[in-house]
């Protein structure tokens, strides 16, 4: 059967949790709440909208919608201008030998991101051309756990969203491939993606034979 590999950006391609993070604290900060990297940490996967739903949770402060509005563009305005450097040497490591193997075998690959920033991101690294299918924050109205992002772009691979592998940093975006009956694939700790069918720390410890294996069977 003809198989579509989807890979999640943040996280997965390139480590934008850390400027994420700056943002939101400074953000957080402006408010008067407190940040912790154990809470940026729960925003992995997590919308920008729903991010800041919970930071003021967090805070226990509410704000008009104008506000918050202000607020978010105030918040991606920092964020691109934190990631505003960003160039090759931020893919993560063997990123890079994954797609190339995949390549060789002829498999179609997409992205499939909560984030509304993913093209650019992808094209400050050099890997927009890598992917044969996009589907980012700007394409779908619901978030992860909803599997919607996954299923668009296993529809844009024209692949049987049960011929497809995910593969996600996040719990929700883990649980999204899960309800979609994909292949998830959890890049990360075991502790916190045990709900993965596997679990890698990293594409460091991922092999051409268990890749193959992914397309063989
Ligand atoms: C990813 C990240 C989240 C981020 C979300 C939206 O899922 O893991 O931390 O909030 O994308 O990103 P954006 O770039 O649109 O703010
Ligand atoms: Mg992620």
């Amino acid at each position: 059967m003809k198989k579509g590999f989807i890979f999640d950006l943040d996280g997965v391609i390139v480590d934008t949790a850390k400027y994420h993070f700056l943002a939101w604290k400074k953000l957080a900060n402006g408010l008067g709440i407190d940040f912790t990297e154990e809470e940026n940490e729960q925003l992995k996967g997590v919308s920008r909208v729903r991010s800041l739903q919970k930071i003021l949770t967090w805070g226990n402060k509410s704000l008009s919608s104008e506000e918050f509005t202000d607020l978010m563009a105030k918040k991606n305005d920092d964020y691109l201008s934190y990631i505003d450097t960003m160039d090759e040497s931020e893919v993560l490591p063997d990123v890079h030998k994954v797609l190339d193997i995949l390549k060789r075998h002829k498999q179609p690959v997409a992205l499939g991101s909560a984030s509304k920033n993913a093209k650019p991101i992808l094209e400050k690294v050099n890997l927009l051309q890598d992917f044969n299918a996009i589907v980012d924050g700007n394409d779908v109205s619901r978030a992860k756990p909803d599997p919607e992002v996954f299923v668009t772009a296993s529809r844009l691979l024209g692949v049987d969203p049960k011929a497809c592998i995910v593969f996600e940093d996040s719990v929700a975006g883990v649980e999204a491939a899960n309800i979609a009956g994909m292949v998830s694939i959890g890049i990360g700790s075991e502790k916190v993606l045990g709900h993965a069918d596997y679990v890698f720390k990293d594409f460091t410890q991922i092999s051409e034979d268990f890749l193959n294996q992914l397309i063989n069977e």
